[in-house]
């Protein structure tokens, strides 16, 4: 290792080509490998110019307060709540996190389970796996999809790719968000209830957090309504989950496709034994193409921070 090259940390593992790419391009020290975590800290801290992590693994405030020589986080990702932002930005430090490439992929995701939960296919599954289909005959009917009202929670990019798909199901879409978009016909609804009285479906795509925390709460369950079924592919803590939990058991809610929980992973015996239900383990953006941009992206966002002093796809 060039001793005048700059110092990257990675603090985790990310993945077999990000950490190949890290360990061959960048001779990046691991930090989770050092006998003595805080000890390497307190002796090589004040030479590291730049961090590998993910959102899995994030970034906090007394790490980034142990590297006065920080510069940049390139992170695997979209999501960034576990990384001190404030923390990042009072020092100038440039935050890198993996958007764009994993649109797509979520969005179809968001979609599967909206599918899934409406036509009812774990059930249907299980009711042909278990021979009930010869045995009691007909399936019971389900909720139909195609010209029905969409609703997205957020009307970022992964919001905005899922919003697009509602096209080729002949859907209205209208979202909720901070703000609305000028770049967009689809419907601005002011308030989340109102959006949730509206919809048929309603996807959950807005970033986690404290901002967000329960954002989908009893009442806006009880506005989508016992035919409504809720989507979610963005962060468990979004949706209040007891409360969620209760209107499914009381038949208020129609149903929910969730690729997110709180408590993750793992899921509370009250939604695993839910037909109502269509659960996925936060595999968003795991495809193989994709968690392989993702990956790509985190080396070439330190490759270029370091040729040009800026990353390529800053946390915005
Ligand atoms: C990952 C994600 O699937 O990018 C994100 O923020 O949530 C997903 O891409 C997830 O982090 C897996 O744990």
């Amino acid at each position: 290792m060039r001793t005048d090259a700059p110092l990257v940390l990675q603090l985790a593992p990310i993945g077999s080509l990000a950490d190949q790419g890290l360990r061959e391009e960048f001779a990046a020290v691991r930090l989770w490998e050092q006998a003595d975590a805080e000890a390497w800290l307190a002796a090589h801290g004040a030479e590291v110019t730049c961090v590998a992590t993910s959102v899995r693994r994030g970034c906090d405030a007394a790490l980034i307060a142990a590297l006065p020589a920080l510069r940049a986080i390139s992170s695997w990702g979209v999501g960034f709540e576990t990384i001190a932002m404030d923390a990042a930005h009072a020092r100038g430090i440039q935050v890198a996190n993996t958007p764009d490439v994993l649109d797509d992929c979520v969005a179809d995701l968001a979609w599967a389970l909206m599918l899934a939960a409406a036509r009812r296919i774990g059930a249907a599954d299980r009711y042909v796996r278990d021979g009930h289909w010869r045995a009691l005959g007909e399936f019971p009917l389900s909720t139909r999809v195609s010209g029905k009202r969409l609703g997205v929670l957020g009307l970022g990019r992964i919001g905005a790719a899922i919003a697009r798909r509602g096209q080729g199901f002949a859907m209205e879409v209208r979202y909720h968000g901070r703000a609305p978009r000028p770049d967009t016909s689809y419907g601005f609804e002011p308030s989340l209830m109102a959006l949730a009285e509206w919809s048929d479906f309603l996807i959950v795509a807005c970033p986690g957090g404290p901002q967000t925390r329960h954002l989908v709460s009893a009442s806006v369950l009880e506005a989508l309504g016992p035919r409504g079924i809720l989507v979610n592919i963005a962060r468990g803590s979004v949706v209040d989950q007891a409360a969620l939990i209760r209107m499914l058991e009381e038949g208020r809610l129609g149903g929910a496709g969730l690729d997110v929980l709180e408590g993750e992973p793992g899921a509370p015996a009250a939604l695993r034994t839910c037909d109502d239900v269509v659960l996925t383990p936060h595999v968003g953006s795991a495809t193989r193409e994709t968690r392989e941009a993702m990956e790509r992206l985190v080396l070439d966002n330190l490759h270029a921070f370091l040729r040009t002093g800026r990353v390529l796809t800053p946390v915005r």
